[in-house]
């Protein structure tokens, strides 16, 4: 029986072009990788596409900042994401730019379309300029107070203590972070998409498509508060597309980036001589998927399948968005050395530790996924080193030393085997579902089966038996099936290992359809070890390496002005049990001349303090008269402008009035210890 030959094509997001790849991004790049290299197992017709997303102002400030054209930089960094996925086995058909000839054309024709067909609004509308560099500014490159809480030092689009949206301009003493110019208001003429033209669209392609739960929900929402305009054109200085009917306006970075998909497969195309049409037509029968971090829902969910429809070309058949990824439980950081770079991690690691890994931990949805170094070595280790590995180090030595290589003739377990290749159809069906943890799971059980089945049967006890040769082929034969069987199904994964393994087994590459095709009489090479433990000195280096590269990245000046407050170097038990924190009564709180965020307290601990609190926003004085807090009593004496500090006071939540200086309960007196 023939199967149906599907046509699919496949995308990545497109990194930006203006960083190395890093841990993070590579959940996604293997998460897609896996997918595809398992649709080509099953004989299916599918190509996987990226590119980087090259235009964009972090970009060409970056290339700015190194004295060198934007062109020059993205050739530079294209060549350094290329050589990172390479390393990691993601094996793209085609990996392009979005600054291509290929895609000003299908940006040009896609805009084009959508102006003749009324989908394009301009108006003017009021911006942050920065009037010294004489450039508009995107909103995070606006800074300033909050409006709401009045947290000092917030990006210009929302707040990251109190979470409010705003706008740029109505931050409080906002500056420019490109050139620290207080930026002014002007007027300017941009282009709109009428997203609301495709609502009615949008939902009927919500009801048939196939998307997760996650962004049906978010689409839901959307709906429901409205959709507004999409403003895709941004003023000169710019690097992108300049707008065809008008100059000095530039296509929005996020227009032409999704295009970048298309123009990455045109470019296969016309290399190879495949038929765009056949794929990408609005009437073709082949199947898009985009796989995405769940970042980007929106332009993906939302925007694309709407300029699509209005272009009058093929939506994609299902978005895939992934959740992000933590290591050791915190969002990666640069001084804890967890912000690992996918070069870094290759200077010290084996990369399919991390696909396993990455595969063990993946499933549909889009919740965070952790990468626990520990659970990352142990887990390799016992699985991959212990179980899988394990069972071709136990069978082949026999072969090679006492059979000359040959395997035997037939295999002693033939149910055991049999269930291993019965499990392909739930474990197939695990990947197409990409409930990738699944799988592994379910291939794990059958590699513990097999090691079971080995250790029942002891190889090297019937190795010295007399006259039990033909017992001894056969059951290394046995073992060696199922591992063969266990490896096409780890093929997605560890494309590496699965060839080392074709290579040692002396067969053609490993496929779905050859599953039950067992391996007998048949010569076999000498086994050399398939993969290596991971050793801990290994990560702990790769964790040292991480905090030195991260501190010379050129690019930290424009994106750690960015980062959010990242949480503070790890302290020991020793340093926390150095706290003293104790019970105090406020006797006294005052304002504080010429100081606009300090109230003055008089403390009572059993001996008075005098300390300098910055909680005015959240306080009248005589509110907190007569309350009890909770100090540092421990702390050095500080200097301040308006007398000397004698301790600290805790308080937490968002800033602004929402301020909590602590208030225990009754029983508490002044001067108790806080433990
Ligand atoms: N350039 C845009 C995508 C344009 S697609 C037309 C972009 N680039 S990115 O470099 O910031 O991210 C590329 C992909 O990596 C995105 O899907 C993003 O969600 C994903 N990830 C980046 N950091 C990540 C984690 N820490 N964890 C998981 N995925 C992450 O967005
Ligand atoms: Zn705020």
């Amino acid at each position: 029986m023939t199967k149906k030959q599907r046509k699919i094509l496949v995308t990545s997001a497109l990194p930006y072009a203006n960083g190395p790849i890093h841990l993070g991004h590579l959940v996604e790049y293997i998460q897609t990788d896996i997918w595809v290299r398992f649709q080509k197992m099953r004989g299916h017709s599918c190509y996987y596409v990226c590119a980087d997303d090259a235009h964009g102002t972090p970009i060409m400030l970056r290339a700015q900042q190194e004295g060198i054209t934007p062109e020059q930089l993205i050739e530079q960094v294209s060549k350094e994401h290329q050589r990172d996925f390479a390393g990691f086995s993601v094996g793209f058909d085609n990996y392009h730019s979005t600054h291509s000839p290929e895609n000003k054309e299908l940006a040009e024709a896609i805009y084009l379309k959508l102006r003749d067909e009324g989908h394009i609004d301009r108006r003017v509308i009021n911006q942050a300029y920065d009037p010294e560099k004489e450039m508009f500014l995107p909103d995070r490159f606006v800074r300033g107070e909050c409006p709401k809480c009045g947290a000092a030092d917030q990006p210009g689009d929302n707040c990251d203590v109190c979470g409010t949206t705003y706008d740029p301009l109505e931050l409080k003493n906002p500056v420019s972070v490109i050139s620290g110019a207080t930026p002014i208001k002007k007027d300017s003429e941009h282009f709109f998409f009428k997203v609301t033209d495709f609502e009615d669209m949008l939902k009927d392609w919500m009801k048939a498509g196939h998307l997760q739960p996650a962004i049906a929900n978010k689409l839901e929402e959307w709906f429901e508060i409205g959709l507004n305009d999409w403003d895709i054109s941004r003023d000169k200085p710019y690097f992108g597309f300049e707008i065809p009917d008008a100059p000095g306006k530039y296509f929005y970075v996020w227009l032409d980036a999704p295009i970048g998909y298309f123009a990455s497969f045109k470019n296969l195309c016309d290399r190879t001589g495949l038929d765009f049409d056949e794929y990408l037509a609005a009437d073709s029968d082949a199947e898009l998927y985009h796989f995405i971090g769940k970042d980007i829902i929106r332009f993906h969910g939302l925007f694309w399948p709407a300029l699509l429809s209005g272009a009058g070309m093929k939506t994609p058949t299902a978005i895939f968005a992934h959740g992000f990824l933590t290591v050791n439980g915190q969002k990666m950081s640069k001084s804890r050395g967890t912000f690992i770079k996918a070069e870094t991690y290759l200077n010290h690691l084996n990369p399919e530790y991390l696909r396993y890994y990455f595969a063990g931990k993946l499933g549909s949805g889009i919740d965070d996924i952790d990468l626990s170094l520990e659970d990352f070595q142990r887990r390799v280790n016992s699985d991959l080193v212990g179980k899988v590995v394990n069972i071709a180090s136990r069978c082949a030595g026999f072969i090679t030393k006492r059979f000359d290589g040959k395997l035997g003739s037939e295999i002693e377990n033939p149910d055991l085997i049999q269930a291993i290749i019965d499990a392909g159809e739930s474990i197939g069906q695990s990947y197409k579902d990409r409930e990738y943890s699944r799988a592994m799971r379910e291939i794990m059980i059958l590699a513990d089966q097999v090691n079971q089945y080995i250790d029942d049967r002891k190889p090297w006890v019937v190795a010295k038996q007399e006259g039990a040769d033909a017992e001894l082929q056969t059951i290394c034969t046995t073992g060696l099936n199922g591992f063969r069987i266990l490896l096409s199904y780890l093929k997605p994964v560890l494309p590496v290992m699965a060839e080392k393994a074709e290579a040692f087994l002396n067969i053609d590459p490993l496929n779905w359809d050859s599953i039950d095709q067992l391996l007998l009489d048949h010569e076999i090479n000498k086994f050399k070890p398939l993969m290596t433990r991971v050793e801990e000195k290994a990560i702990k280096a790769m964790i040292e390496d991480s905090k030195q590269t991260m501190e010379n990245t050129p690019q930290k000046t424009v994106s750690a002005m960015l980062e959010k407050d990242p949480i503070a170097e790890e302290i020991s038990f020793d340093d926390f049990a150095k706290i003293d924190l104790r019970i105090a009564k406020i006797v006294k709180a005052e304002h504080v001349e010429g100081a606009d965020k300090l109230l003055r307290l008089t403390l009572d601990i059993g001996e008075e303090r005098n300390v300098f609190a910055g909680i005015k926003s959240a306080y009248q004085p005589e509110d907190l008269e007569g309350k009890l807090t909770v100090m540092v009593a421990n702390l050095a004496p500080r200097k301040m402008r308006f007398g000397l500090s004698e301790g600290m006071v805790l308080a937490a939540g968002p800033g602004g009035k929402d301020l909590f200086v602590l208030h225990p309960d009754e029983g508490a007196q002044p001067g108790m210890r806080v433990k």
